[in-house]
């Protein structure tokens, strides 16, 4: 094998063999994209939704926006009505009957008891869309006995700053009700510092943090992201994850762009706790041109990627969070012998 590649080298040239190296390694770089491609259009909701799974996925999302509907002070009635239709079409399905008890279709029954009875109780007409008998199904499906937000204020939001590692994680929410005032950059530099803390692939860290301290290229950066709305007035300042492509060099790291990134993101979300500085993660989850226009705002590089965008501020005196509940080891842990 040797005296082969010696002999191909010699008849050849390195030149050429680097470049028929590079065009095997591009091809199967070009097979895992598209493999990934196939696997995702057959397994991903894109197009179709046709297991438990991506049922679920499509009334969490639904929920969700219930959920944050309940956080506007004052409530804006009759908020989210396709998304009401939407998801008691979604509950009428057998398979999601068969799993009542999953901590997502009880979250979403929660949201649609609260949704009407703060209607009921507001005297908001919503019978073109929610029925009384609907409702009483649901009600009678409801296994759990929770409110669909959390209250805080500034004074004991960060209580557990300085806790246990339990009572930290458990005590930080998103948070999209900000003052307006600014945190500094030495803040910032301490938030980093601990963030930097975070493990990454064979220790390369790849990732920027990028703060925008421009509330115009924030509005320009909200629009395009458009999972903010509503929430945004009072935001001063918002950090922008990026994770850098160049510091990855084999075709199985080619999602490692993101893992290293969703590792920073969350501990830079215990970062900014710890320095009592509130945040909100905004996914990122767009198509190409999105970050082609995002790039030239805050004047990033082709080879980085925006991981995430985290609004960040300081606490207003009185605010809610949404309830999120989360599933219990008992949908997600599995034990293989
Ligand atoms: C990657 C990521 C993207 C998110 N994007 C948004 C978003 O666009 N808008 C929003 O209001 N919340 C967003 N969130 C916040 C989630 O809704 C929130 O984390 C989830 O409901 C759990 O609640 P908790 O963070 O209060 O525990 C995002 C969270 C993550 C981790």
């Amino acid at each position: 094998m040797y005296t082969i590649k010696n002999i191909a080298k010699k008849l050849l040239g390195s030149k050429n063999i680097e470049r028929i190296s590079n065009y095997r390694i591009k091809r199967v770089l070009k097979k895992n994209f598209l493999n990934d491609y196939k696997l995702y259009n057959k397994h991903s909701s894109v197009l179709i939704q046709d297991t438990y799974h991506k049922i679920e996925a499509e009334i969490t999302l639904r929920y969700h926006s219930l959920e944050k509907g309940f956080l506007h002070n004052p409530i804006r009635y009759r908020f989210a009505k396709k998304r009401v239709e939407e998801l008691l079409d979604y509950l009428r399905f057998d398979d999601v009957n068969g799993h009542i008890k999953n901590v997502q279709i009880q979250s979403a029954i929660l949201n649609l008891c609260v949704y009407y009875e703060l209607h009921l109780k507001n005297n908001i007409n919503i019978s073109d869309f929610f029925s009384k008998e609907e409702y009483e199904q649901l009600k009678r499906n409801l296994l759990i006995n929770e409110q669909p937000v959390k209250y805080h204020t500034s004074s004991d939001y960060f209580n557990f700053r300085l806790s246990n590692f339990e009572q930290f994680s458990k005590s930080r929410c998103s948070v999209r009700d900000f003052t307006g005032e600014k945190i500094s950059l030495e803040i910032f530099q301490e938030v980093v510092e601990l963030a930097n803390q975070a493990p990454t692939v064979c220790n390369r860290q790849g990732i920027s943090v990028n703060i925008i301290d421009n509330k115009d290229k924030i509005d320009e950066i909200l629009l395009i992201q458009g999972g903010l709305k509503g929430y945004s007035e009072s935001l001063s300042q918002l950090i922008v994850l990026t994770s850098d492509r160049s510091y990855f060099h084999t075709i199985g790291e080619r999602y490692q762009l993101y893992i290293d990134g969703g590792i920073y993101l969350m501990n830079l979300l215990y970062a900014l706790h710890y320095y009592e500085i509130v945040a909100c993660p905004a996914h990122w989850g767009l198509p190409i041109e999105a970050d082609i226009k995002a790039q030239k705002i805050i004047g990033l590089n082709e080879s980085e990627k925006i991981i995430c965008l985290i609004a960040i501020g300081k606490p207003v005196k009185n605010f809610k969070t949404t309830l999120s509940l989360r599933r219990s080891y008992n949908e997600n842990l599995r034990v293989i012998n």
